[in-house]
C-alpha cells in the first residue's frame, strides 16, 4: 500500500471488532470459524444490550416464574438472554454444542444445521439480582475445542481445564456497553458505538496494575468464611496501622462482570471465597462459565486467579455447573492472599 494512504488509514482509530478479528486471522492467531463465533456472540450481546436498555418499557424486568438446575429463580432477562445466545449461535456452522448456566445440560447443535469444532459456554446474564434496580449486569462466555472425533458432544466433553480455553470474554451492560475479549494474546476492550452498532477497540492489551488498595468481597458473609480469608480481610481492615501498612477501600457491585471490569480498568482484588453456607456446593461462582473465562481474561491482562490453594485455570472440572471459590485481580495482592492460605496449610 502507498505510504501516505497507509498512514491515513491507520489514523482512522479506533478500529472495529470486525477489523481486529480480521487482523488476528491474518496474523494466524485465530481461524475463520473462531472469528465468526466471536462476531456472532458479539451480535447476540448487542441484542441483549438493547433488551436491557428498554428496561421497564420493554416489559423485560421481573421474575420469569421458573427456576434453573441450581435452584435459582430465573429473571425474565436470564431466560431472554439465554434464548438470544442460543438462537444466534445455532446455525452458523462454527459450533458443535452449547452449555449455559440456565440449561440443565449442554445442547449439541441440531442435526438440521452444520456443526463446527467449538464448544461455547455462557452465563447469559450475570448479576441478575441487579436487573430490577438498574445496576450493571453482564454476559460471560468461554470457548473450548470439541474433542477430536466427537460430533454430538455431551456434558462430559466440556469438562476441560480452563487452560485449554481458546477464547473468553464478557460484555458489561453499564453506562456504556463494553466487550472484553481474549484469544490468548492479551486482553482487549471494545466499546459499543450505539449509533453505528459496532464494537470499537478502545483498549488494546490492557494491564491490571500489580498492586492495589481496593478489595471486593461480600462482607456480610465474613463470619462464615474460613480462617485464612478471615485473617486476610481482617488485616486489610486494620489499614495503615496494621500489618499491610496502608488503608484499603472496598467495592461490591454484586455483578461479577462489573466487579471484574473495575479490576481490569484500575486494579483491585475480587473474591467470592468458600463459606459455611456454600461449602457443600464447593463455592458460589461457577467454574465453567464464570471463574474460568474471568481467570483467562485476568491472567491475559497480567493479573492472577486462584481458589486460594490452586490456580483456577489448572482445575480439572468435574461437572458443568461445578462451583469454586474465586480470588482474582492484581497479581501482588493475589499472591499475598495465597500466602495466607498456604500459612494455614503448612
Ligand atoms: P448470576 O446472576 O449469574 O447468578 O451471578 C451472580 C453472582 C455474581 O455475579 C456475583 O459476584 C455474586 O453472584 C453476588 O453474590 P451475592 O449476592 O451473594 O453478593
Ligand atoms: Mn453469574
Ligand atoms: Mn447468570
Amino acid at each position: 500500500m502507498h505510504g501516505s494512504a497507509a498512514a491515513r488509514w491507520s489514523a482512522m482509530k479506533p478500529i472495529s471488532l470486525t477489523r481486529y478479528l480480521i487482523e488476528e486471522q491474518h496474523a494466524g492467531r485465530i481461524n475463520a470459524d473462531l472469528r465468526l463465533l466471536i462476531e456472532v456472540v458479539a451480535r447476540a450481546c448487542k441484542s441483549i444490550s438493547i433488551a436491557i436498555g428498554k428496561g421497564a418499557l420493554g416489559g423485560v424486568l421481573g421474575e420469569a416464574g421458573t427456576g434453573n438446575i441450581q435452584g435459582e429463580a430465573q429473571k425474565k432477562l436470564d431466560v431472554l438472554s439465554n434464548d438470544i445466545l442460543l438462537e444466534a449461535n445455532a446455525w452458523g456452522g462454527h459450533l458443535a454444542g452449547l452449555a449455559s448456566e440456565e440449561m440443565d445440560h449442554s445442547q449439541p447443535i441440531p442435526d438440521a444445521f452444520q456443526r463446527g469444532n467449538y464448544l461455547l459456554l455462557f452465563d447469559p446474564l450475570d448479576g441478575s439480582s441487579n436487573i430490577d434496580v438498574n445496576i450493571s449486569v453482564g454476559t460471560i462466555f468461554s470457548v473450548l475445542r470439541c474433542p477430536d472425533g466427537v460430533t454430538s458432544p455431551g456434558d462430559e466433553h466440556y469438562l476441560q481445564p480452563g487452560n485449554t480455553q481458546v477464547c473468553a470474554g464478557y460484555t458489561t451492560y453499564g453506562p456504556s456497553t463494553m466487550l472484553v475479549l481474549t484469544v490468548g494474546h492479551g486482553t482487549h476492550v471494545f466499546t459499543l458505538d450505539r449509533e453505528v452498532g459496532s464494537f470499537m477497540l478502545t483498549g488494546r492489551g490492557v494491564q491490571i496494575p500489580a498492586d492495589t488498595k481496593e478489595f471486593a468481597v461480600n462482607m456480610s458473609n465474613q463470619r462464615f468464611w474460613e480462617e485464612p480469608m478471615q485473617r486476610y480481610v481482617g488485616d486489610l481492615l486494620k489499614g495503615k496501622e496494621g500489618p499491610r501498612g496502608k488503608d484499603f477501600n472496598m467495592r461490591w457491585v454484586a455483578s461479577m462482570v462489573a466487579d471484574v471490569h473495575r479490576i481490569i480498568t484500575r486494579g483491585g482484588i475480587f473474591s467470592y471465597p468458600l463459606d459455611s453456607k456454600c461449602r457443600d456446593k464447593g463455592g458460589k461462582l461457577r467454574l465453567m462459565y464464570e471463574a474460568n473465562p474471568m481467570a483467562f481474561i485476568v491472567e491475559q491482562a497480567g493479573g492472577a486467579a486462584t481458589t486460594g490453594y490452586s490456580r483456577i485455570l489448572d482445575l480439572a472440572p468435574e461437572g458443568l455447573h461445578q462451583r469454586v471459590p474465586v480470588i482474582l485481580g492484581s497479581k501482588s495482592e493475589v499472591d499475598t492472599v495465597t500466602g495466607y492460605h498456604h500459612e494455614k496449610a503448612a
